[in-house]
């Protein structure tokens, strides 16, 4: 928009000169009226001068206006989205092999860099989250994660331990564009290991959910297991029917960094193998 600032002002000093050099000019033409000179209007500005002026004006109007008009177009593209990928491969991710097109209510429903959800996915029977609870707002969870992650929190507390959402469903435009700030910043080569390409996010099923804490400054990272909410919640999670869904030294399975903070709500049955074996879900469901 700076860009467009300057163009403004330039045009603006373009009228002022082409109004100086007219005023200018009527004075010539003022000081030569004794020798009877130039014809003058009404104001006593002489008119050729008048036109003169009226035609710069015009002409200065028209081309400031052309560039004005590049220079918001030029600026509207810059602060459009980036494009929505045409192709997940263009960003080093696999062609799915299969992409579920809505909830069938499996609590297992494996969700990767493999197996996709369609854009027009959403899960059902899904329940706001208390706004005091998260640091972001307007977040929606699966209701039996929500009342499981309830429990988690309140027997956390009971230990001194407390502990934050921070984002739970995320819909498959929302997860465009944290993908894409990233592969935008980071490049898609770190983007892939630490953000799903969107249709392959576990949140977008509404089953995940990242936590953090004061401790953290409420942010997400690797640090967090070094905090006692962190080794907290690795421990005790799988009480509750959550894992850690992406295990250190297990990215080659999972396609993703270490994230002590993503934690997966798969009940207790299936946490409690899951995270007793240090097993990842696409071992526990064989499609590693
Ligand atoms: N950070 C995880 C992989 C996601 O974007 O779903
Ligand atoms: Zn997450």
């Amino acid at each position: 928009m700076k860009d467009l600032r300057k163009t403004i002002i330039l045009c603006c000093a373009i009228m002022a000169l082409a109004l100086c050099s007219c005023s200018t000019n009527a004075q010539t033409e003022a000081s030569s009226e004794s020798t009877g000179g130039a014809e003058k209007s009404a104001e006593g500005v002489p008119a050729s001068c008048l036109k003169e002026l009226f035609y710069a004006a015009a002409s200065v109007r028209e081309s400031a206006m052309e560039e004005i008009e590049e220079r918001v177009a030029e600026y509207e593209e810059q602060q459009k989205e980036p494009a929505v990928p045409t192709g997940s491969t263009a960003y080093g991710i696999p062609e799915p092999l299969d992409t579920l097109t809505s909830d069938n209510g499996n609590l297992l429903v494996l969700v990767n860099k493999q197996h996709a959800v369609s854009a027009d996915y959403v899960p059902t029977d899904m329940v706001p989250v208390d706004g005091s609870l998260s640091t972001n707002q307007g977040l929606y969870f699966k209701r039996e994660a929500y009342d499981a992650y309830l429990r988690m929190l309140e027997d956390a507390k009971n230990e001194g331990i407390n502990f934050m959402i921070c984002s739970t469903y995320r819909s498959y435009d929302t997860q465009v564009s944290i993908y894409h700030n990233y592969v935008a910043t980071y490049g898609a080569e770190w983007a892939n290991l630490r953000s799903a390409y969107p249709g392959r996010s576990e949140h977008h099923t509404g089953w995940a959910v990242d936590v953090t804490s004061k401790s953290m400054n409420y942010g997400l990272s690797q640090d967090f297991i070094n905090y006692p909410e962190g080794q907290w919640i690795n421990d005790h999670c799988s009480e509750y029917g959550f894992i850690v869904r992406y295990l250190k030294d297990k990215t080659d399975i999972t396609g993703y960094a270490y994230e002590p903070w993503h934690l997966r709500y798969v009940g207790v049955e299936a946490a409690q193998e899951i995270m007793s074996q240090g097993l990842t879900l696409e071992e526990y469901l064989g499609k590693a």
